[in-house]
């Protein structure tokens, strides 16, 4: 069983990236919270919380692939509200059997101010106490790295504030678990673009596996021609498909 290493990065300066514009929360008619810069929405209609659940943790084998492990690293593509953030850390506080350190690195380019977490948070109570906690260290809203030790530190996540184009390649380590978490690959076509696809690959570790709901023809090639084997599995909500995938191969250690 390989052991990943804690996903590093060179160090990422502000001085080095763009400079940050933070999002804004806005709802759609039905009280979805949607992003004025793509045009789409944070998660689906359904339900961010259950989403999360069926498409990211389950399409990913969480909880039961953490178990018996030292640590398991997850990397994000699109923080946004950071649902699938605490999601991911609920389901790991109520498992007896989880892994020791649960390492979690998300990438956003707009990051939102911890009032508009707190908003849009309001809408699942059973994440209150994990938002508060988390929403009390949230960093300041500039482009870099920003690393937040939770539950003592046994929770390691990593928020890389930038456009995943520039902070990708700089990242280093072995990730057990993807979570592509893109708006619309018509809206925000950058963040499933085959450099961030290859990017995602050279991080893979050992039986490393991704979980997206998107199942659009040009993610299932970038993902396939970087090492990828994705396979459709029964989407979530509105959705009919959604796509679940391991790299082909093993994947580094
Ligand atoms: C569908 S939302 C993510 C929802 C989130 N995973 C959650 O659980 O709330 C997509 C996110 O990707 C971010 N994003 C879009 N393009 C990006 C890029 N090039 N680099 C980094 N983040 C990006 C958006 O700002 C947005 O927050």
């Amino acid at each position: 069983m390989s052991v990943p290493a804690k996903p590093r990065a060179s160090p990422l300066s502000e001085s080095m990236l763009s400079p940050l514009v933070p999002a804004r929360l806005s709802l759609a008619p039905d009280g979805t919270p949607v992003s004025e810069i793509y045009g789409d929405v944070y998660h689906s209609a359904g339900g961010g919380h259950t989403q999360a659940r069926h498409v990211f943790l389950a399409g990913n084998g969480l909880p039961a692939r953490w178990r018996g492990r030292d640590s398991f690293a997850i990397l994000e593509t699109g923080f946004g509200l950071g649902l699938n953030f605490l999601a991911t850390w609920l389901a790991w506080r109520n498992d007896s059997r989880r892994c020791r350190t649960l390492r979690f690195v998300s990438l956003e380019k707009h990051p939102f101010a911890a009032a508009d977490l707190a908003m849009a948070h309001a809408a699942w109570p059973e994440f209150a106490d994990l938002s508060e906690r988390l929403r009390r260290r949230w960093p300041p809203l500039v482009a870099g790295e920003h690393e937040i030790g939770l539950d003592g530190g046994d929770v390691d996540l990593r928020l890389v504030f930038g456009d995943a184009a520039e902070t990708l390649p700089r990242l280093d380590g072995a990730v057990d678990a993807f979570y592509l978490d893109g708006f619309s690959p018509a809206k925000n076509p950058e963040l499933w673009s085959p450099l961030v696809c290859r990017n995602l690959a050279r991080l893979a570790g050992q039986g490393a596996t991704l979980a997206t709901w998107s199942v659009a023809g040009g993610v299932r090639r970038a993902l396939g021609a970087a090492g990828f084997a994705v396979e459709k599995r029964p989407g979530f909500a509105g959705k009919r498909q959604m796509l679940a995938g391991h790299r082909a191969g093993g994947g580094n250690s």
